[in-house]
């Protein structure tokens, strides 16, 4: 099949090449000429796992094309696939701005049956919309079909889950592109969900909104735990052995960040409000989550009352590890509240050298620990869970570390004459 991906950002890049690698004709668009030039010079602007090379590969086999030329491209393929970015507006709801432009460039352009298909995450009713809008620019409905076809793909891990589906959501007006579209991806046992347009835009959101749910329920019971002198760890694998809660997204820590978790609650909270319906489980799990950073400087400032002139380390700037993408990353907001009470901040993460005032950032974990009063563990990169606490010691001035991903064995560390803490850690 031939397929117009718009939108090299990092859900189109990874579904283009995805799409060209099981053997489609993709050609991925962006409106930025500097990035399709790298692209063009074997340059992946972001990192992912496996891309790189599988780009390379599928670029040689004439498989994957890169343009700046939008408007001809989404004339030329029969299937576009909409993947631009969907950011969040100062008031929380989701600007739609680039998905309009796209519509318009469709409806001036198209001149033969196309399947459109929208991937970036939007909310409830976009896709009808899109519909609507093409019908009152003069294009009639059966010259097109409006497929909204949400990702579930996580940073880090993108190729292996578009290769490894637990679901295919295709959200439809009519059956037309049934059969296009059970043969664009590779399925495996995955099955297919039909539903509506907003069906399938709800799924989406619904999803990214339940796992952030299970985030801040586990950083509750980290709490409670804490104050019972209980390891949180051995509640989250008592209660994940349990097939109806599962042991994924258990995890407490600093929270959840990056591009889509806060991103999607916000705008579905939006949506819900415009539609007068309350939502106060998402409020309640965005509000724990805001409130993560203080609860681990709280901690901080049990064993360190005063921060203002103390040399802190934070191992891990990136939202999550496996990636190299600072978008919302509770870490920086960490840094930058060290930062704001006066501390010297060093920072090291194995992807990211972070350039910010007030902070020194290290090539060498060990180094970037020379003279600190404390080491928190911001990102659970699995280089800090092997690393060697004696080294830490002899550069460290202090000896507090704080574990704000509970990812450590505090046995290891006090072994090492080290004061081990975190929330829910024994
Ligand atoms: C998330 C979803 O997991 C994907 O299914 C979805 O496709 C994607 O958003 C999207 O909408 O595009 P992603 O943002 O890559 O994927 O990251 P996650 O792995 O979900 O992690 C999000 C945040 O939650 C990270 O900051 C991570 O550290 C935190 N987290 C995750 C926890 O604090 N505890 C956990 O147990 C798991």
């Amino acid at each position: 099949m031939r397929i117009c991906v718009v939108g090299a950002g990092y859900v189109g890049l990874t579904t283009a090449t995805a799409l060209a690698d099981f053997g489609h004709d993709v050609q991925c668009v962006d409106i930025e000429q500097s990035k399709i030039d790298s692209l063009h010079q074997g340059k992946v602007p972001i990192y992912e796992p496996g891309l790189e090379e599988m780009i390379e590969k599928n670029c040689k086999e004439k498989r994957l094309h890169f343009s700046s030329y939008v408007e001809e491209s989404i004339r030329d393929y029969p299937i576009i696939l909409i993947a631009v970015g969907t950011p969040s507006k100062e008031d929380g709801s989701c600007d739609l701005s680039f998905i309009n432009h796209v519509v318009k460039i469709i409806a001036s352009t198209i001149s033969d049956y196309k399947i459109i298909i929208t991937k970036s995450t939007v909310p409830p009713g976009t896709n009808e919309w899109i519909h609507q809008t093409l019908v009152e620019m003069g294009i009639a409905d059966d010259f097109f079909d409006i497929v909204s076809n949400p990702e579930f793909l996580r940073e880090g891990s993108a190729l292996w889950d578009i290769y490894h589906p637990n679901k295919l959501v295709f959200g439809t007006k009519t059956d037309r592109p049934v059969k296009v579209l059970k043969n664009l991806y590779k399925r495996g046992r995955a099955p297919y969900i039909f539903t509506s347009l907003t069906g399938a835009e709800l799924i989406k959101y619904a999803s990214n909104a339940f796992l952030a749910t299970k985030i801040s329920f586990s950083n509750e019971m980290a709490r409670i735990c804490d104050a019972y002198e209980v390891e949180y760890n051995d509640l989250a694998r008592g209660l994940g052995t349990d097939p109806r809660i599962g042991r994924h997204f258990l995890n407490a820590g600093l929270g959840f960040g990056g591009s889509c978790l806060p991103k999607d609650l916000s705008s579905l909270k939006h949506s819900a409000i415009s539609q007068k319906t309350e939502t106060k489980l998402l409020d309640a799990v965005m509000e724990i989550n805001h409130t993560q950073i203080e609860l681990y400087l709280n901690k901080l400032s049990t064993v360190l009352p005063e921060l203002l002139g103390k040399q802190i380390t934070v191992w891990g700037v990136t939202f999550k590890p496996g990636t190299d993408d600072q978008r919302f990353s509770p870490a920086i907001r960490l840094i930058k509240q060290l930062v704001q009470k006066g501390c010297y901040v060093h920072t090291y993460d194995p992807m990211v050298q972070l350039e910010f005032s007030g902070v020194s950032s290290y090539l060498d974990q060990y180094e970037s620990v020379c003279n600190s009063d404390a080491l928190i563990i911001a990102t659970e990169w699995d280089q800090f869970l092997k690393c060697n606490w004696l080294e830490v010691k002899s550069r460290m001035k202090g000896s507090i570390i704080l574990d704000a991903r509970n990812c450590i064995d505090g046995k290891i560390v006090r072994k090492q004459g080290l004061l081990y803490l975190g929330v829910g850690k024994r």
